[in-house]
This record gives C-alpha cells, structure tokens and sequence, in this order.
C-alpha cells in the first residue's frame, strides 16, 4: 500500500510516499527554520503562511521523486494534531481537497505517533510491544507502545518540554533558535562537571520530568554573571546543561523500563538527534542486554515520512476520516478515538 503523506504541523511543510509503513519512495521538507530565526522562536502566522505557499510544490516534488502521480497512490494521510493550529489546518484542508478530487481515503494521524513511527523506517525489524521516551520541542513523554494503535502514556513533563528547556536555556547562551542542535555541538568541547546544576524531580510520581527550574537555574547563572561583568564558559555550561537535562530523561525512562518490564527501548523526536542521550542510553540498554532503538538523524525532526509510516497502521487499524476532519492543536497521544 503507497500512502502520500503532509506534515505541516509547526515550521516545515513535508510530503512524502511511503510503501506498507516501512519503505520511503520520496521524502520533501521545506524548513522556515532560517525565517524564525529572526524572531527567536516559531512565530505562528508565519508558519501557516509559508505552509500555504508551499504545499503544493513540495506535495508534487515528492510525487515526481517517487515517480508516481496521484492517481497511482492508495490513500492521502496527514498530520491533523497536535501542534499550531493554523499550521496544520493548512495540511489537514489540502489533504482533504486531495482525497476529495482522487477519491482515496484520508487517513489522520497524530504527530507524536509519527515520530515514534520514523523508527519503524531505520529498524524495519522493530515491532511493538516497547517503550518509547518522545522528546520534541513540545512534548517529553514516556509511553507504553503495546500496539501500534494502543500506547499508554505513562510519564510526562510538569513544565517544559525537553526541546524547549534546551532552546530557551541556548538562547541565554548566545545560541540562535533551535538552540538544541548547537548547544549539542558546543557541549562536545565542554566540561560537563564544571558547573552542578539541579536535576529537578517530581513528587510522587518517578516517571514525570521537570525542566523549567533547570532551566531558570542556568538563565540565572548566566544573569548573575552578566551583572558582575563576567562572562562564563560556553562550552562548559552547554556540557552541563546537557548532561543535566540527559541524566534526567534517562534515570526516569530506565527506571520505567525496570518497572515495566520492558527490555526494547526505543527513542523518537527531535530531541532524540541529541548526541549525548543516544550514547548514554545505547550504553544502559548494552549493560542490561537491552534493545536499543533510535531514529535514523535524518528522521528525529519534523518529517513526512514518520506520517506515511504511521498512517499504514492507523490505516490498517481503520482510521479512516471523514471530510469533517477539522485539525486540533492538543490531542492525546494515547486517545482512543
Ligand atoms: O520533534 P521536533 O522536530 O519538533 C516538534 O515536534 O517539537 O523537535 C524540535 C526540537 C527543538 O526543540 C530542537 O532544539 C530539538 O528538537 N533538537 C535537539 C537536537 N536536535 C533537535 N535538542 C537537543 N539536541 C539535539 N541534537
Ligand atoms: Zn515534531
């Protein structure tokens, strides 16, 4: 089954064709990133103007890669939730004027579920049951993936999300927006140990992240500093920041693993790029005899492809939309509906 699938959900606007959820025939993203920058952060009617302009060009790039035209794919898939909303309703209608003029179905799929999805391209051995920790710019969440259409979230950030804590926290640093990418090169040259910073828990619950007091704790560093007229270490803050933020996400994630008895762990997100979590989580799951999985760098960000390979199952599952099909900006990764 070939499945043409839109991704518009925050600042690239992606197509691709995917073959029965595992096989890429084309890939095209269309990245504003270099536009946001100049803003510090996303800034939302941007984005939904540029996917407007784009979307169209990019949808028939990713056809022609293929070498396929509408006519031969089995169904449109798209991203419908969540993220910005006038992002992604720029997706959701054009996907819907295409499955309404081919006669194909429509099949909606969650953003997180794609993300987890971009694993299933690099490891086409992987199936679930595993447990995945997806770590995004907006989301730090630790599921249960019993099915490919049946996940259970069972830990989640309080505050921010590990994207975000790294983006802000770069941005006090002199970094330029997304400042996870680069603080993870700076980081390479630093001393993680130079500067100890807190590693925030929550109560009552062992698998729930918090990163905004970390977070504050290296703007204030940096704020103190500045007002003394000292400048610190880069490369040694970035180490350590990293190494703050890493040791968090892993002492949680592996002590779920523990709790759950789960021995695949897999990784998804943009933040699964980090080099840093990779290495540390490759070298816990090797010490237990664990699997480790990881997206291939190329799929850690926003891509179309992860949404082809989602929407195979979804599809097989029998998600299939309706031309109501509206696009929501918070939606449960693990609904039912
Ligand atoms: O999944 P994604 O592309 O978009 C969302 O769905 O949010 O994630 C983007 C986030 C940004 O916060 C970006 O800074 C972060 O992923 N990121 C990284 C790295 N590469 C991307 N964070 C840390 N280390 C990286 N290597
Ligand atoms: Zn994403």
């Amino acid at each position: 089954m070939r499945i043409l699938a839109l991704e518009s959900s925050c600042d690239e606007t992606a197509a691709a064709v995917v073959e029965d959820g595992r096989r890429v025939l084309s890939s095209v993203i269309a990245s504003q990133v270099e536009e946001h920058k100049l803003y510090g952060g996303v800034v939302p009617e941007i984005a939904s103007r540029r996917h407007c302009e784009a979307i169209v060009g990019v949808t028939q790039q990713a056809l022609e890669q293929a070498g396929m035209v509408l006519d031969e794919v089995d169904a449109i898939a798209v991203t419908y939730a969540p993220g910005l909303i006038g992002a992604l309703l720029v997706g959701v209608n054009f996907a819907k004027g295409l499955a309404l003029s081919s006669g194909k179905p429509l099949i909606p799929v969650h953003h997180l579920r794609s993300h987890i999805a971009a694993n299933y391209i690099t490891s086409p051995e992987l199936e679930p049951p595993f447990l995945c920790l997806v770590v995004s710019g907006g989301h730090s969440h630790i599921i249960e993936v019993k099915d490919y259409t049946d996940l259970r979230v069972i830990g989640r950030t309080r505050d921010d999300a590990a994207g975000e804590a790294f983006d802000k926290a770069a941005r006090a640093m002199g970094m330029s927006y997304p400042g996870g990418v680069e603080m993870d090169k700076i980081a390479q040259s630093g001393d993680p140990n130079a500067f100890s910073l807190p590693h925030p828990t929550v109560d009552g619950s062992d698998y729930d992240f918090s990163f905004s007091g970390l977070k504050t704790a290296v703007i204030n560093l940096i704020h103190n500093a500045e007002q003394k007229g000292q400048t610190l270490p880069v490369p040694d803050l970035a180490a350590s920041f990293r190494k703050a933020v890493v040791d968090c996400l892993v002492k949680n994630f592996v002590k779920a693993a523990q709790n759950t008895n789960s021995t695949k762990l897999v990784i998804a997100g943009g933040v699964s790029a980090n080099s840093l979590l990779r290495s540390r989580l490759q070298q816990e799951c090797d010490k237990r005899g664990w699997k480790f999985y990881m997206p291939q760098l190329s799929l850690c960000g926003d891509n179309a492809a992860m949404v082809g390979a989602q929407a195979y199952y979804e599809y097989l599952s029998g998600k299939i939309a309706g031309m109501d099909l509206n696009a929501r900006a918070e939606m449960p990764v693990d609904a039912k509906a």
